[in-house]
């Protein structure tokens, strides 16, 4: 069976883009692509059917990143659809548990929550900020997560 990762933001164009470009790399580089599917979706609709933000898109660009969904809120059936849905910070999760149907399938996780030092667990919303400074960080934050929770699932512990 196919294992399925969700990774959310506010808006579905800034964090959650790289989130699921990163760990859809995590998991090539790993080898086990089939065994995968990786998609991400926002809290919002504001944006939804665009491409990510420029900067974002920037930054995946630079690490080599190939990137070509388009945002979409999150449904009730993504709930029973996937395996992870992960948020990048508080307020995401408190979202993600107010939406989330009575006794729906996905486990919610802070992504951050992986291999981060607990003051660097949130990962920001760059959106207002000018440049892209933040969305290298979030980048960043990203592969140390992804990379740490890829290999707890390998191990079988989560
Ligand atoms: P994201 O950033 O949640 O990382 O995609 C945001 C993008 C847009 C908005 C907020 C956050 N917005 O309010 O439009």
């Amino acid at each position: 069976m196919v294992k399925k990762i969700l990774m959310i933001c506010l808006g579905n164009i800034c964090r959650s883009p790289i989130a699921e470009a990163v760990m859809q790399d995590t998991i090539e580089k790993a080898g086990v692509a089939k065994d995968w599917e990786v998609d991400s979706a926002g809290i919002g609709d504001w944006h939804a059917g665009n491409s990510p933000d420029y900067r974002a898109l920037n930054i995946m660009k630079n690490h080599g990143l190939k990137y070509s969904n388009h945002a979409r809120q999150i449904r009730n059936i993504d709930f029973e659809q996937f395996d992870y849905i992960f948020g990048m910070d508080d307020e995401n999760m408190d979202d993600l548990n107010r939406l989330a149907p009575k006794g729906s399938k996905a486990k919610l996780l802070m992504l951050g929550n992986f291999g981060l030092d607990k003051k660097d667990r949130i990962i920001k919303d760059p959106y207002y900020l000018k440049g892209e400074a933040a969305f290298e960080k979030a980048y960043q934050q990203c592969v140390v997560a992804c990379d740490a929770f890829f290999k707890e699932v390998q191990a079988g512990k989560i």
